[in-house]
């Protein structure tokens, strides 16, 4: 069919075959398809929508647009599992959530991005440790996700490339909020890593992709039908992003917090929980756990017995980072120089924290980018953030603002204290995990 014909069935609102739609992703990733074509598809698409069929068949069109990982010729002792999350502030889990499933008998091939608007990039968090390189040959990324488990870098061209160009064309085209497009561009990506079972996190908030509660939930589900649809069982939770996930923000305060974490410093608290829920879900699809109490235990023995830590380590140093960043955090991360605290103007109980004006502070103060070009400071953010549903004294620090001068200090703390809201009641705080939805492949 010439593209345009199948152009114009879509745009009059009829189901496409997965034939057809192969052939359009083909000639998205080889430019058989011009510019012109590939937005008016997007808009159809967006305009139209997709069934689950159609759904499913971009996903494995774009997944199969680039090379699809195969770790079958490495003899794995254990699965292939891997998280993505719809992406937060404060969201550092993947930091922690890899390492710690690599001690539990997983491979984690972790392909992740960079930062996006006001959310975070765990890249850019890994590219706050001096020398860990994100584009790493293939040989060392297979070896490390073989020997340590787990490889956390950065995209390479080969994978998904159909996706890439669509993207772009979505990006100046108002064609990003699709469900469909949403799912295939996220599940094509990940799928090509040669999954054995994935786990999504799926973020609910102020802080979240999705603009709504419902927006949210409709993603979850509809990402796990069809990544099990096209042969990867996957889980997706629906977890809490109305207030930072750990209590800081910026590339080398997040590196820190999870270091805390692994290393048992820090034994509690929102970070902790997410990523063992998670994480329980990844070793259960992956069959590394028969229930989920056994998955927690296993999980709890490998954090304390400094396993989880372990990994970490040999996964920096394996990437060109220092080996001894755990022994010695301050003398390899860099701190800001200026660092100071952002006090409560008054009493109250902490009932709104803008989790989007937050990410944005942090993106002024150079933590994140405003253009794609612009370089990042990895020094700077937010520490010490204040939680929901607690109480606050007046004077009583909310923050620590970490920035490169004087002057960006103050805009940041004049937003932090913009984006709260104190009330004379406490709200409690949000529920955590909201929701598991979990899809075996049929
Ligand atoms: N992330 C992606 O990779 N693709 C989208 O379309 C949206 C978020």
């Amino acid at each position: 069919m010439l593209p345009q014909e199948a152009i114009r069935a879509k745009r009059d609102g009829q189901s496409l075959d997965a034939a057809t739609i192969r052939e359009l992703v083909a000639g998205i990733g080889d430019g058989g398809l011009g510019d012109a074509q590939v937005g008016a598809l997007a808009m159809a698409i967006y305009l139209k929508g997709m069934d689950a069929a159609e759904t499913v068949a971009l996903t494995e069109a774009v997944r199969d647009s680039g090379a699809v990982l195969d770790w079958s010729g490495l003899d794995l002792p254990g699965p292939v599992l891997d998280k993505h999350s719809t992406g937060g502030v404060g969201d550092l889990v993947s930091l922690v959530l890899g390492p710690w499933i690599a001690a539990c008998g997983g491979h984690v091939p972790m392909i992740s991005g960079r930062g996006l608007g006001h959310t975070g990039g765990t890249l850019d968090k890994l590219e706050a440790i001096p020398g860990y390189s994100v584009t790493p040959d293939t040989a060392t990324f297979r070896r490390l996700v073989r020997d340590v488990g787990v490889a956390i870098i950065g995209q390479t061209g080969s994978l998904a490339p159909a996706d890439k160009r669509l993207y772009a064309v979505r990006d100046v085209t108002a064609t990003v909020e699709s469900l469909p497009l949403i799912v295939s561009s996220i599940l094509g990506k990940k799928l090509a890593c040669g999954l054995d079972a994935l786990v999504m996190d799926v973020k609910v908030g102020s802080g979240a992709f999705m603009p709504t509660a419902e927006a949210s939930r409709e993603l979850a589900e509809t990402i796990a039908e069809v990544a099990s649809q096209a042969g990867t069982p996957t889980t997706a939770l629906l977890t809490d992003m109305s207030q930072p996930l750990a209590p800081c923000a910026g590339n080398a305060l997040e590196v820190r917090e999870a270091l805390a974490v692994l290393t048992g410093e820090c034994r509690d608290g929102r970070l902790l929980e997410v990523t063992r829920a998670l994480a329980a879900e990844m070793l259960l699809a992956g069959g590394l756990a028969a229930d989920r109490t056994a998955a927690l235990a296993r999980l709890d023995e490998r954090l304390a017995s400094g396993a989880a830590a372990e990994r970490f380590a040999r996964m920096v140093a394996g990437l060109g980072g220092p080996s001894d960043l755990l022994e010695a955090a301050d003398r390899h991360l860099p701190a800001a120089p200026v660092v100071r605290e952002i006090r409560a103007e008054r009493a109250g109980y902490l009932q709104g924290l803008d989790a989007r004006a937050l990410g944005m502070a942090v993106v002024e103060l150079g933590g994140g980018r405003r253009a794609a070009q612009d370089t990042i400071d990895p020094a700077v953010g937010l520490s010490g953030i204040a939680a929901l549903g607690e109480r606050v004294a007046a004077g009583q620090p909310l923050a620590v603002v970490h920035a490169r001068s004087e002057d960006a200090a103050v805009r940041a703390e004049r937003q932090f204290l913009a984006a709260l809201e104190l009330g004379e009641t406490s709200a409690g705080a949000p529920t955590l995990v909201q929701d598991i939805i979990r899809r075996e492949v049929p």
